[in-house]
């Protein structure tokens, strides 16, 4: 493109500097094993019954293979690729466009710090910067024990806690640099803290099997639910009496 004046302006493209720009890692797997593959079709084959058109079942594919891998990797892409029919370019540009797609070997136990603005400024920042230094690994690196691979994250709808850490997807809520490097010490003892809500933490691959959709065989206690600090506003309402203004009639519209 050419700028203001004139000038030949050159506009690199490509991806973020920080962030490896292909599915293709020494000594990953090109193609699966027989028994391998076999299982894995079973669980497709369960997962593509799903959905009418079965290209609709490739981002639970993804999640399936990544189970598998830790990430993705050549096998896997190419085996989503041909279990729904779809280009290796298709399968490709869908696993790199989302982020919960990972392009490297993922431990046991991704740690995601949020670095979004409100989680950042409550401490956020500080936390990974903390735990990068007390765990000697940078941004999407792992422990040479393959215990915990860190990463800095975007919001994740949990800012009322902020600031929050990840374990596998899994919250832990209103973190301190102090209780976060408490947090990964229990990863990499092998006695691992509770989240703060929601279900029991359980490794990346069994994450990843559930969220492609296979049978989640953790107990349900009832830890779901809206936290105190999400429900603070209507509680304030309620006692207030504050209700939301009517809704005008909407007029009805003019024919010409
Ligand atoms: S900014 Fe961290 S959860 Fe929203």
């Amino acid at each position: 493109m050419t700028g203001s004046s004139g000038e030949r302006v050159f506009i690199r493209l490509g991806p973020p500097p920080e962030e490896p720009n292909q599915f293709v890692v020494d000594g990953a797997p090109q193609a699966y094993p027989p028994d391998v593959r076999a299982r894995l079709e079973v669980d497709a084959k369960e997962i593509i019954a799903r959905y009418p058109n079965k290209r609709s079942a490739l981002l639970p594919l993804l999640h399936l293979v990544q189970s598998e891998d830790s990430y993705l990797t050549p096998a896997g892409l190419e085996f989503c690729s041909e279990q729904l029919g779809l280009t290796g370019a298709e399968v490709s540009a869908v696993g790199s466009f989302y982020t919960m797609y990972r392009r490297g070997p993922t431990g046991e136990y991704l740690v995601g710090v949020c670095t979004n603005t409100l989680c950042a400024v409550m401490g956020g920042d500080a936390i990974f910067a903390d735990l990068k230094e007390h765990l000697g690994i940078g941004n999407d690196q792992t422990t040479g024990d393959g215990t915990v691979t860190l990463q800095h994250i975007e919001c994740n709808a949990a800012c009322d806690f902020a600031p929050v850490v990840m374990v596998n997807w899994e919250f832990y809520d209103n973190q301190t640099s102090e209780s976060a490097r408490e947090l990964v010490d229990s990863l990499r003892s092998g006695e691992p803290k509770a989240p703060t809500r929601g279900a029991p933490l359980c490794t990346f691959r069994q994450t990843s099997r559930i969220l492609a959709g296979l049978p989640d065989e953790r107990p349900d206690e009832g830890q779901g639910g809206a936290g105190a600090a999400t429900l603070a506003g209507l509680r304030v309402a309620k006692e207030q009496g504050m209700q939301a203004p009517a809704v005008p009639e909407s007029e009805p519209e003019s024919r010409s």
